[in-house]
């Protein structure tokens, strides 16, 4: 079946103009950053099932386990203003290869969005690849394993 192999997971098309909108809104996230230790700075930007942009920047700490990704920034924006989907995201990065989200931020993101949701991946200069979150997590966990009780023989 087409719709459960990762590989046909194909990520949902963007309109040009929320693409330059996330583009935008990220770029200016990513001059928030605080990013001493590493000195990578992330933006990232979310566009929500209203419509509405939520965006964040990576918060590094001293003791460097303690800091966080800008996705997790963006997430809570999006939380905190009342939505609960996210249908697009855009990070970007001040490296010279192509970002894409970490592992967990990857897992985060699942709570909030569904396999074909775009996760485009930016830097100053332009924009990157296009991938769908199940192309990036395949066979995921998410809030649907907690409501299936398990069958009793
Ligand atoms: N970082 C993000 O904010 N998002 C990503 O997608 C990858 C990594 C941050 C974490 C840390 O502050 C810095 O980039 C270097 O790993």
């Amino acid at each position: 079946m087409a719709g459960m192999n990762p590989s046909h997971s194909k990520p949902v098309a963007l309109p040009e103009a929320m693409l330059q909108s996330l583009w935008a809104a990220a770029r200016a996230a990513q001059a928030r950053a605080y990013a001493p230790y590493s000195n990578y700075a992330v933006g990232a930007a979310i566009v929500d099932e209203h419509g509405a942009i939520h965006v964040g920047c990576n918060v590094e700490n001293a003791a460097y386990p303690q800091g966080w990704c800008a996705e997790a920034t963006a997430l809570g924006a999006l939380v905190m203003s009342g939505a609960r989907k996210a249908r697009g995201l855009l990070v970007l990065g001040s490296g010279g290869a192509w970002i894409t989200p970490c592992g967990g931020c990857r897992q985060k993101l699942r709570e909030f969005g569904e396999g074909q949701m775009p996760i485009v991946s930016a830097n100053l200069q332009a924009l990157g690849p296009i991938y769908s979150l199940e192309q990036l997590l395949p066979h995921s966990f998410g809030p649907a394993h907690l409501q299936q009780p398990l069958q009793q023989p």
